[in-house]
């Protein structure tokens, strides 16, 4: 037989029995949703000033509420105070708490129902998330953007499907992640101009039919437009059984970890004895307890790893709300683990990518001999045919025999002789091996959006502005 538990204190009235003391543990949600108390102490404090306002609780017994809230806080601030799975939830524990404190605390609910509660606590939650990791991105932003700034003269193989393609500067490559986390940091903003609507007077799904004032609360927590116009969500039904916002917070953290992961294993073969274009700093990397000579890039591979998870917690997302009728399921309380997971793995993730950039070291010295690979500029030997007037098709097709020739005699491409290129196709002259020449090769790309020195300049200007 399952243990009893006492009739439960905010909605036991029709039961005759407790809830199984299984049951409590399995069904409560305190132990992970007590991080929204400043959140619902904030929305308490709302819906209590909401209803002093229209005249459904006296100024006094706001204030009363008010001060209770207060304290409150502070106890919970101070680790004082005592969370109780049998009260289910952060909203219940928090009620029940002021109750004992202040014989207001009763009204408190009038109006309003937990669904629209921790409806309009996540939103706030989310508005706070969305601040943060903005500013963690712009602190990821500005280190990318000092490297790539440091390292506008190394030059080193771009690569395609793994392959050397065309010569690149390492500021380059980088700043393509610059573009990245600019979009993430976009992204974040956008959905926090989303969140910033207030569920709060949707009460359980149909409202109330008391007299409260949405826009007054709306108002109270900062849901406002750049006007500071009040913004309240327009269906009630909606607001408590979306889950939105959710999923878009869900998918920005997996889409910025795509974008970590990236860096990360980019920079993992880059730190290879292969690559060897980069030494990771020593305090974010790991050895190995049998070989001595180890030195392994554990930053960056728990960096590959956090995507993974980011990735499993928007799927959940995904599932958890994709089959529930409207309104408010129980499922739901399930929402929040894998959102805060997901907030706090992407924060902790592009703070160490930061501090293991900031501090790598480029190898000029194997950049340089990586670089030097005369294939890497095939490309530009085609340009320079089309240039004398061959059709691009013809001129490709003529390099790849120049290509193969070079193959075939074990020399590297332009120490052919120009009368074996000359062989393959006689629009090559005598300055054909000038496009070999790296520098002129990079000056060559000055158009936007290409790796000419002074492109990549300008972009560097003009991150730094954008990051100041
Ligand atoms: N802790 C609950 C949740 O997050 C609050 C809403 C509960 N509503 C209800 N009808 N039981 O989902």
């Amino acid at each position: 037989m399952a243990k009893k538990s006492t009739a439960q204190a905010t909605w036991g009235g029709r039961f005759s029995e407790g809830p199984a003391e299984l049951m409590l543990r399995f069904s409560e949600s305190v132990s992970f949703d007590k991080r929204l108390a400043p959140y619902d102490i904030q929305g308490s404090k709302a819906q209590a000033a909401m209803l002093a306002h229209v005249g459904i609780i006296t100024a006094k017994e706001r204030d009363a509420i008010h001060k209770g809230l207060d304290a409150i806080f502070a106890e919970i601030n101070a680790g004082k105070f005592t969370w109780d799975i049998a009260l289910e939830d952060v909203h219940m524990n928090i009620e029940q708490a002021l109750k004992k404190r202040v014989p207001a605390a009763a009204k408190l609910h009038t109006a309003r129902s937990r669904n629209d509660q921790v409806a309009t606590d996540m939103r706030l939650f989310f508005k706070d998330a969305a601040i943060r990791i903005q500013e963690t991105l712009t602190e990821l932003l500005r280190v990318l953007v000092d490297v790539a700034g440091q390292n506008q003269k190394i030059y080193i193989p771009g690569y395609t499907h793994l392959q050397r393609a065309q010569p690149v500067s390492v500021a380059h490559h980088l700043l393509a992640y610059v573009e990245m986390f600019g979009r993430d940091r976009e992204r974040f903003a956008a959905f926090a101009e989303r969140a910033n609507w207030c569920p709060l007077g949707s009460g359980a799904i149909a409202g109330t039919t008391l007299p409260i004032d949405r826009e007054f609360s709306a108002k109270y927590l900062g849901f406002v437009d750049a006007k500071g116009r009040p913004q309240v969500t327009p269906n009630s039904m909606d607001a408590v059984a979306d889950r939105d916002l959710f999923i878009e917070f869900a998918s920005a953290c997996a889409l910025c970890g795509v974008h970590f992961s990236r860096v990360a294993e980019d920079m993992i073969l880059w730190s290879s004895s292969e690559f060897g274009f980069a030494v990771m700093p020593d305090n974010f990397t790991t050895g190995s307890s049998l070989m001595p000579q180890k030195k392994n890039p554990d930053s960056l591979e728990i960096l590959r790893g956090k995507a993974a998870r980011l990735q499993g917690n928007l799927t959940t997302l995904f599932t958890l709300v994709k089959g529930l009728p409207l309104t408010y399921n129980r499922d739901l309380q399930d929402d929040k683990p894998p959102v805060f997971d997901s907030c706090d793995t992407v924060i902790i993730s592009l703070e160490v990518l930061r501090e293991t950039l900031q501090d790598m070291k480029v190898n000029a010295a194997r950049c340089a001999a990586a670089v030097a690979d005369p294939l890497l500029l095939a490309t530009d030997l085609a340009d320079y045919l089309v240039r004398k007037g061959v059709p691009f098709r013809d001129a490709h097709h003529a390099v790849g025999g120049v290509v193969a020739l070079a193959e075939k005699q074990g020399v590297p491409l332009n120490k052919l002789t120009l009368e074996q290129v000359r062989g393959v196709d006689k629009n090559f002259g005598s300055d054909w091996v000038e496009v070999f020449d790296l520098p002129t090769a990079m000056r060559s790309r000055e158009r936007p959006g290409m790796p000419g020195p002074k492109q990549v300049t300008s972009q560097i200007a003009r991150w730094k502005k954008l990051l100041k």
